[in-house]
């Protein structure tokens, strides 16, 4: 048998369908905001990636996929998404957009070398979104608070955010050097890497998993205390927006993020859940002013956010959060003859069409198999093709809860589904159905 690889998933069945639902809801939360979705390529010059998320992090050095192509082209699978939107905001011009700042979203799979484990895979998929042409610490804001709004309307509940600032170019300098002092005395205490990281990229050495529990580590220098005045303004805009918008957050000096295009605000949401493991960072952003320059388009400030989707649904799943989604079937036609099955072929095509969710049998089951089938599928209503009823132009109906029966017209056949397939109208009056997430947020009716 041939197996799916090592950090893979297959998502099917109810599993597809709460992801479905998700995606749907990111995708509307998204469109408040005026974000609209952007496909780039799931491959690109290995180039962008080493340019654009940086030589000396982690995902570069040792997780990037990496090949050549039959053409000898060096190729990299996306680690990740903002450089490939970058990529694509300068190749397209859209800097050049009469309506400014540009807002785009994505949800799409990445590919990350690394060891797998529960939450830790090798092709994640990300759900993201990156404000570019904007410094305005609002816009920091705004997309902190859209990640939190995300999981408030999914509903969950033990989410955390944690907030940092790297500051401007000469506070990063400074910090940078109070690192090196901080570190160089102890250097023969560190990992290889460290080592390493302390010449090309001191700040690297606080994402380090091996050194990290040491004392050394715990006593780092913190960046926020190294921002200089402009910086520490702009940071202090940041918590009086997110404050206006009721959006709570603690400050966490920890936060530098493993990428390391970042500067100013920083930011990770964790979730607090009961058996939800260590790797509880569902996302993390932050803004990236330098980047769009350093990729080679005109400098542009931006800011942005991903998420790890799959963890969001470990989230979803350890609050026990029930999603409502469909997982009924409308309509089972059951038949037993020739004449009977090419009545339900014609009359399934026809009521799919008009948009009920209707199957019938392939297996050529007998009546009480095929019934058993329309209460696996959980119908909601079942109908036995019977010539003789045909032949009256009309057909039996049965509700499979309140095993009601009623004669009904085929003319009237779909009038008749409208009317009764949804009983249970919500306490608020909407017109809203078993699945649909009514206006009033009640996503039980
Ligand atoms: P990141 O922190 O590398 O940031 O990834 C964002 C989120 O993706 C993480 O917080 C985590 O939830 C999820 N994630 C990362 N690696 C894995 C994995 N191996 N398995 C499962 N989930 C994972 C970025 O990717 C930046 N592009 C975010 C950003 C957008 N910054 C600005 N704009």
């Amino acid at each position: 048998m041939i197996t799916k690889q090592k950090g893979c998933v297959d998502i099917y069945g109810k599993d597809a369908k709460k992801w479905k639902y998700v995606s749907r809801v990111i995708d509307e939360v998204l469109e408040k905001y005026n974000y609209s979705e952007i496909r780039v390529p799931v491959f690109e010059a290995s180039e962008l990636f080493h340019r654009g998320v940086g030589e000396t992090t982690d995902i570069v050095t040792k997780e990037t996929y990496d090949f050549q192509d039959r053409g000898g082209r060096n190729i990299t699978l996306r680690p990740e998404g903002t450089a490939g939107v970058v990529r694509s905001y300068i190749e397209n011009k859209m800097y050049g957009d009469a309506s400014q700042p540009i807002k785009l979203y994505y949800n799409m799979p990445m590919y990350r070398y690394e060891r797998p484990q529960a939450g830790r895979l090798r092709e994640l998929t990300q759900f993201g979104y990156e404000l570019i042409g904007s410094d305005d610490p609002l816009a920091d804001a705004e997309v902190i608070s859209i990640a939190v709004n995300i999981y408030k309307i999914l509903g969950l509940k033990g989410i955390k955010v944690n907030l940092n600032s790297l500051g401007d170019k000469e506070s990063r300098e400074q910090y940078r050097d109070a690192l090196i002092k901080h570190f160089k005395p102890h250097i023969k205490d560190l990992c290889s890497d460290c080592k390493e990281r302390l010449e090309k990229n001191p700040l690297r050495i606080l994402d380090c998993k091996v050194d990290a529990d040491k004392d050394i580590m715990k006593k780092a220098p913190k960046t926020i205390d190294y921002l200089n005045e402009e910086s520490q303004i702009r940071f202090t805009k940041v918590k009086e927006y997110l404050e206006l918008m009721g959006i709570e957050y603690e400050v966490d000096p920890k936060v530098v993020r493993g990428l390391d295009y970042y500067n100013h605000t920083v930011f990770e949401i964790e979730a607090n859940i009961e058996g939800f493991g260590a790797q509880n960072v569902i996302g993390g952003g932050g803004r990236y002013n330098n980047m769009i320059e350093n990729l080679g388009g005109p400098s542009t400030p931006a800011i942005g956010f991903a998420a790890g989707f799959d963890r969001l649904m470990i989230a979803l799943d350890k609050e026990n959060i029930k999603l409502p989604i469909n997982d009924n079937i409308d309509l089972f036609l059951l038949y037993v003859n020739d004449d009977e099955k090419k009545y339900a072929v014609y009359l399934a095509n026809d009521l799919r069409m008009k948009g009920f969710i209707v199957e019938t049998d392939y297996l050529s089951r007998g009546l009480k198999a095929q019934f058993k089938q329309a209460d696996r599928l959980k119908s909601k209503f079942t109908i036995v093709l019977n010539s003789d009823d045909l032949k009256q132009n009309e057909v039996k109906i049965k509700n499979t809860s309140t095993k009601e029966e009623d004669v009904v017209s085929l003319d009237a056949l779909v009038y008749y589904l409208d009317e009764n397939m949804y009983e249970d109208e919500c306490e608020c009056g909407e017109d809203c159905h078993c699945g649909d997430n009514c206006k009033c947020g009640d996503k039980k009716c």
